[in-house]
């Protein structure tokens, strides 16, 4: 099967590449539960995470997928760049192509940066988000981790809870579970809730007790202050009220799976409690995360 030079999104990904992703990203979990770091050595392929925002679990995960397979990794920090000295992101980028990454993974506040970086080098490109458009190797992470805990996901009933009109996680796994027949929802208040969202092909619910008592699956979103999204909000307690998720909300369907990207602010879509309990795969996701970004550098440098 022929890889995709690049990873945009998972909008237009073919079920059958995330399949190949995903039975790769099963053999190397394993590897990474047992420590055994027998990986594929790609030591001929240089690679820029190029991060304009901040992460911890994005960016750490893919610097170490890098190490691990050998890769000649450079992380690009702007804040001692030269766009403290007025560059632009055109020259910026311009300059970064004169090096001739083979692979650069971007996150920029800006929706469709990685169709910008594929018009100005010859990188591949991997977005580790752009924007509130998409994040697919988060949608990648979070549809294995759903694949290890459900036979099947065609109609399995997932609900994205929180603030989905400012996250990219939530369009990256709308995208992606709707190439497997998930049945998919939201729930929050009106100002969460894109406005197109029934065009997907969503149902809404408008609180938290109803998303847990019909679905197998809740998927948590943090507020994004950081998109003006707290502003949004009146009052946190009523918010807490009818969104916020905690043990006792999850004894009305004691069977459900519960994932959430990070970061998550605890006290606020989450309480501490939710942590220990067995559905809560929220760590397991990042593990996961690692392995997703083992396979997809090894697919894409087989392929291309
Ligand atoms: N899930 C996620 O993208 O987390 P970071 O922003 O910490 O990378």
């Amino acid at each position: 099967m022929n890889f995709p030079k690049h990873l945009t999104g998972l909008k237009d990904l073919n079920k059958d590449v995330m399949e190949n992703i995903f039975s790769l990203t099963a053999e190397y979990k394993k590897k990474i539960l047992t420590r055994e770091k027998s990986y594929p050595d790609l030591k001929n392929f240089t690679v820029l995470n190029l991060f304009f925002e901040n992460s911890t679990r994005t960016r750490v995960s893919f610097e170490l997928a890098e190490k691990l397979l050998n890769m000649k990794v450079v992380n690009f920090n702007a804040d001692v760049s030269s766009l403290s000295k007025g560059e632009s992101i055109l020259d910026t980028v311009r300059n970064l192509e004169a090096m001739r990454f083979d692979f650069i993974v971007s996150r920029s506040t800006e929706i469709n940066f990685p169709e910008f970086l594929i018009k100005y080098t010859t990188s591949q490109i991997v977005n580790a988000g752009d924007g509130t458009n998409e994040h697919p190797t988060q949608g990648l992470l979070d549809i294995f981790t759903i694949k290890e805990n459900f036979k099947e996901l065609i109609d399995l009933k997932i609900c994205i809870v929180g603030d989905v009109s400012h996250s990219r996680v939530a369009m990256s796994n709308i995208y992606g579970l709707q190439h497997y027949g998930a049945q998919i929802s939201v729930c929050g208040p009106d100002y969460f809730i894109p406005k197109d969202i029934k065009k997907l092909g969503l149902s809404v619910c408008d609180n938290i007790d109803d998303a847990i008592k019909e679905n197998d699956v809740l998927i948590m979103l943090r507020i994004q202050n950081e998109r003006g999204a707290g502003e949004m909000i009146k009052s946190l307690d009523d918010y807490k009220k009818l969104y916020g998720l905690n043990k006792k909300r999850i004894e009305q369907n004691p069977d459900i799976l519960l994932l959430h990207p990070g970061p998550w602010n605890t006290g606020v879509e989450v309480e501490e409690d939710v942590l220990d309990l067995p559905n809560t795969k929220f760590f397991e996701q990042v593990t996961n995360g690692l392995a997703v970004k083992l396979a997809l550098f090894t697919l894409m440098t087989k392929n291309n």
